[in-house]
């Protein structure tokens, strides 16, 4: 199933609401965006930018920190009230991609990390073409694990077995008339984690948090095994993820 047949059902709508009920681990165990993926993010002479789909503000903070003016767009409530502790200088509005509550030709960029996937696709293309000036920049990113990495594989093999084929990973935007110059990077670094954070991180993705209690207890249980006893993580008090962070940029017309 693509993700743009899956954003019709109310199994996509479990998934997005999911995000409210694990906001704290979200926050705590979720990678962030290397700073070379920012880079690539957000042009160098931008100065207004929204951070669509914000979630907990792993992207934001980054753009903050740059001394960017971030106006922040996220539907889940819990989300919304974490960012808004997190970084109580930034505008925080409840809306959606496909309908997002600014102005038209408002912002000189946006971003979306980790979230495109989600989006009725064509609707929030023309959305954000919307909002943002002509010539204005889209960058979309998202984190996949490097599972060419044998312990890294084997710890996605054992989510993709609950989650089916992943949402996000090798998924494209196609982003219609509106924009141009398309543009992809890869970014490689490594996050590092505690075994247990490992467990917690496997327990925030969307697929597992659907599960009932009984089998998402028995996933991070069979989760927490693997990253106990690999022979290549075993007994190591941190472990480095190796990621691959891939950027996409878009100019709009
Ligand atoms: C995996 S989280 C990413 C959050 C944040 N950008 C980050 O990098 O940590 C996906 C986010 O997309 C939001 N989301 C889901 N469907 C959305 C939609 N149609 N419009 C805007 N945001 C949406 C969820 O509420 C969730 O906060």
């Amino acid at each position: 199933m693509s993700s743009r047949e899956d954003a019709s059902t109310g199994r996509h709508a479990a998934h997005a609401e999911s995000f409210t009920h694990n906001a704290d681990a979200y926050a705590a165990v979720r990678p962030g965006y290397p700073p070379a993926a920012v880079d690539l993010l957000v042009p160098s002479d931008a100065h207004d930018v929204l951070d669509l789909a914000a979630g907990t503000g792993k992207l934001t903070e980054p753009l903050v920190a740059r001394g960017l003016r971030v106006v922040a767009v996220e539907p889940a409530e819990g989300m919304r009230e974490q960012l808004v502790a997190r970084l109580p200088q930034v505008e925080v509005l409840d809306g959606t991609a496909e309908r997002i509550p600014l102005p038209d030709a408002s912002v000189d960029a946006v971003t979306v990390a980790q979230a495109w996937h989600w989006f009725d696709e064509p609707v929030a293309a023309a959305e954000v073409a919307r909002v943002l000036r002509p010539g204005g920049t889209l960058g979309i990113v998202w984190n996949d694990r490097d599972e060419d990495v044998p312990w890294v594989g084997a710890y996605g093999a054992l989510l993709h077995e609950v989650a089916g084929p992943q949402l996000a990973r090798g998924t494209h935007p196609t982003l219609g008339d509106a924009f141009t110059d398309v543009l992809r990077t890869d970014v490689r670094w490594e996050h590092v984690l505690t075994p247990e954070e490992l467990v917690r991180l496997a327990g925030t993705r969307s697929y597992a948090l659907v599960l009932p209690a009984d089998e998402r207890e028995a996933l991070l249980e069979r989760v927490r095994t693997l990253v106990t006893t690999h022979p290549d993580i075993a007994g190591r008090d941190r472990v480095p993820v190796p990621y691959v962070t891939r950027v996409y940029s878009a100019r709009r017309r």
